[in-house]
């Protein structure tokens, strides 16, 4: 194949007015996953911009004075819980000198020291007190009109559903819900319903890709009924089971559905394009597929990708959280939270636990997309430039069509519009 020419007819961008979209549907430039600019771009305007980023879980901070590290898009945060129980968010830098104090990836306190220069904040963010303010002997010091109030950590604004913590640099924000729109809503809800949660773990990993090849991946059932041998083998996602595609009406956020029939699915002419389809494969253990019905819903998993930063999955019974942390623009961190219900049995909380193996980094098939994204941005960075194609399916269609990008193209539709490419 021939390099193919960027067009030049195509409305440039006034912040980077060289790069130009390429104008067949479904055709994705290179550029967005490379260039430095572009990343700095998206912090501004999607991350800092008109979001709700998924920062953690109530249930982390359960306590006066609890607190957590967390993101929004590559900016470190701290999200606590104050004295009157309130959950704040807000940046993780002294006002004083920039530096990220708070090393501490959780715990409890009643205010915030940076280590450099003693600064010192309440758990609201205020600025409460700062060494030699006065000099010595009445030597140095700050001047007269310095103000503590001046100083305070940048707050982000909070919100909470069902126990999930999201926070915004945008002050002018709708509700979660309506952010969501009822599509998502729904499916939200049915895992966060305000039924209290209980922690099962932590992970974090970090992936030699583009922030957004995940959410791509996500909204890929293509790759799922190819890559991962798991999916298709034991009948979690396979070309055949009832599925179906949901998004809100811009296109940001999706859900990806899908019904496990009961048993292996057959070994019948559907499978004969699916290579990762091993028939004769069996498991030691097969009781880590159990399913125990425990939602009001006729799927077996959800995949949603809320727009920008947070995969909700629930896959039989596991419940888990990626959140995305753009690292810049060749790599990105998942942090991966696995979570229940407090009231769940001490069986059913040791099967999510066992569960849970099929995704993180060395899971059954958590690997395989790992592996996957490092490729596409081997590929990309190392190669002459050209666009990527995602042209499956149509735009319109009806919801239980699989083979389709529909999904990622509407992501980009919404993408293009913020960004302005
Ligand atoms: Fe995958």
């Amino acid at each position: 194949m021939t390099v193919q020419a960027i067009p030049q007819n195509a409305a440039p961008n006034h912040e980077l007015p060289d790069l130009i979209w390429p104008e067949k549907s479904g055709d994705i430039p290179d550029w967005i996953y490379t260039d430095p600019r572009v990343y700095e771009l998206e912090q501004k305007r999607i991350f800092q911009g008109a979001t709700w980023n998924y920062v953690g879980l109530e249930v982390e901070i359960p306590k006066r004075g609890d607190f957590i590290r967390s993101y929004v898009g590559s900016v470190p945060v701290i999200v606590v819980r104050d004295l009157r129980e309130q959950v704040r968010v807000f940046e993780n830098r002294c006002a004083h000198r920039g530096a990220e104090f708070c090393k501490s990836y959780r715990g409890n306190s009643r205010s915030f020291v940076c280590p450099y220069h003693h600064w010192t904040y309440d758990l609201t963010g205020k600025l409460a007190g700062v060494p030699f303010r006065n000099g010595v002997d009445g030597k140095g010091g700050y001047p007269e009109d310095f103000n503590l109030s001046d100083h305070n950590l940048r707050s982000l604004n909070v919100t909470v559903l069902g126990g999930a913590i999201f926070a915004s640099f945008s002050q002018d924000m709708p509700s979660l819900e309506d952010y969501l729109g009822p599509e998502l809503y729904g499916e939200f809800t049915t895992i966060f319903s305000g039924r209290k949660l209980k922690m099962l773990g932590i992970h974090r990993n970090v992936l030699q890709g583009n922030w957004k090849l995940y959410q791509e991946n996500l909204k890929d059932p293509y790759h799922a009924t190819l890559l991962h041998t798991y999916l298709t083998t034991f009948g979690l996602f396979v070309a055949g089971n009832k599925t179906g595609i949901v998004a809100d009406k811009d296109g940001r956020h999706s859900a990806l559905l899908n019904a496990k029939p009961e048993g292996r699915p057959d070994n019948d002419a559907s499978k004969a394009e699916i290579r990762s389809f091993k028939a004769a494969m069996q498991l030691a253990d097969p009781s880590i597929l159990e399913f125990n019905k425990e939602f009001d819903s006729p799927w077996t998993s959800s995949a949603i990708t809320i727009w920008p930063n947070l995969i909700l999955i629930r896959q039989l019974n596991i419940l888990s959280l990626r959140m995305i942390v753009p690292q810049g623009p060749n790599e990105f961190m998942l942090v991966w939270t696995a979570f229940g219900y407090e009231d769940d049995s001490p069986e059913l909380e040791q099967h999510r636990l066992r569960q849970n193996n099929i995704f993180g980094p060395g899971g059954f098939l958590g690997i395989d997309d790992n592996e996957a994204l490092r490729f596409v941005q081997d590929g990309i960075k190392r190669s002459l430039p050209r666009h990527g194609v995602a042209s499956l399916g149509k735009d319109v269609e009806p919801m239980d069509t699989v083979i389709t990008d529909r999904a990622i193209r509407s992501m980009y539709k919404h993408y293009r519009e913020v960004m302005g490419l």
